[in-house]
């Protein structure tokens, strides 16, 4: 059954000048249960994807005609706060990018884990004590009972991720948003966040939508990614499948622009150029500048999302001209 489902998403922020597209007609779709990663350079619209799900944009955003976010079938573009608040949290949960300021540094650990609880849950006293204990033994942290006791600076960089997630389980949610969760921890704490991750997704059947820059991290948690250029889908598939075979030339180098801990010795090839500002999109496909590929006609008209293998499945597309011009039939 559909979980959360996403149509012709446009978000835009009034910026000096005009309107930032930073979110340019998504279009997702995530079953319950299941992992989706979105991968995407700095500046691709990760984040502004995950804060239009949970209505959490910036006051200059508004969302486009036509947007829709569906999470268990109810339409959340538009809905009202208070429904949003109990959505957020709850139902929905979401680990922010930046862990260190997402915890307040003058609370024990204990209390905010127990805020979380006794936001969304009926429990009080002893049982929204034990509730607390029993969430940080879930994810790892051991002595809970004295632990809880401790406030944030007193927790390494992965423990205090590790209490995120905890918060994050709080409420019970059915769908997990984890933006960034592992860049700023090292290699080998951040293999144990992911692990952690995997294990309590499967454990709960939760949907959960992983955000990185890096290829790499998402294949280790998501059977799909969808891959985001200029806040656009430039291409989605089964992860094994786009790491086996990436077609886009954008993911092509964002797979050469990655360093993991086994291949040290292979050069680093970035990206040539940068991701322009949200409001200097060049006509035409948003990465010809850059593209090592380009052929002329992406530099007049951008692509639809096309089948790469000239069949009609719909769980592999790619938005390049290389692949023809025929669009997917939807
Ligand atoms: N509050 C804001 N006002 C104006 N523009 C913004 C604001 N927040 C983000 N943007 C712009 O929106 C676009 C998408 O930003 P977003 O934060 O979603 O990127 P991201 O993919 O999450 O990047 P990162 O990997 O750095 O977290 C960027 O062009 C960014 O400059
Ligand atoms: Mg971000």
């Amino acid at each position: 059954m559909s979980l959360l489902g996403i149509r012709n998403l446009r978000t835009h922020l009034a910026v000096p000048g005009g309107w930032a597209k930073v979110v340019d007609g998504v279009d997702l779709e995530l079953a319950e249960g299941e992992t989706l990663g979105v991968v995407g350079e700095s500046g691709s619209g990760k984040t502004m994807l995950a804060l239009s799900i949970l209505g959490l944009l910036p006051e200059a955003g508004s969302f486009g005609a036509g947007s829709s976010i569906r999470f268990r079938g109810e339409e959340l573009v538009g809905v009202g706060k208070k429904r949003l608040r109990e959505i957020r949290g709850g139902e929905i949960a979401m680990i922010f990018q930046e862990p260190m300021t997402s915890l307040n540094p003058v609370f024990t650990v204990g209390n905010q884990v127990r805020e979380a609880v006794e936001l969304h849950r009926p429990l009080k006293g002893a049982a929204a004590r034990h509730e607390v204990i029993r969430l940080l033994t879930e994810v790892g942290i051991s002595s809970p009972d004295v632990r809880m006791r401790d406030y944030p600076h007193q927790f390494s960089g992965g423990m205090r991720q590790r209490v995120m997630i905890a918060m994050a389980l709080a409420g019970e949610p059915s769908l997990l948003i984890a933006d960034e969760p592992t860049t700023a921890l090292d290699v080998s704490i951040e293999a144990q966040i992911l692990k952690l991750l995997k294990a309590v997704q499967a454990r709960k059947e939760m949907g959960l939508v992983l955000i990185s820059h890096d290829l790499g991290v998402v294949s280790k948690v998501c059977e799909r990614v969808v891959i985001l250029y200029g806040g656009r889908v430039v291409e989605s598939g089964p992860t094994h499948e786009v790491l086996a075979a990436p077609k886009h030339p954008y993911t092509r180098g964002l797979m050469g622009s990655r360093l993991s801990i086994d291949d040290r010795r292979k050069t680093l090839r970035p990206i040539p150029g940068e991701v322009p500002e949200a409001t200097m999109w060049p006509r035409g496909c948003k990465f010809h500048p850059r593209c090592s590929e380009v052929l002329p006609r992406c530099r007049k008209a951008e692509p639809g999302l096309l089948a790469p293998d000239g069949d009609d499945r719909a769980d592999r597309e790619v938005r390049c001209w290389l692949f023809g011009d025929e669009e997917v039939p939807r």
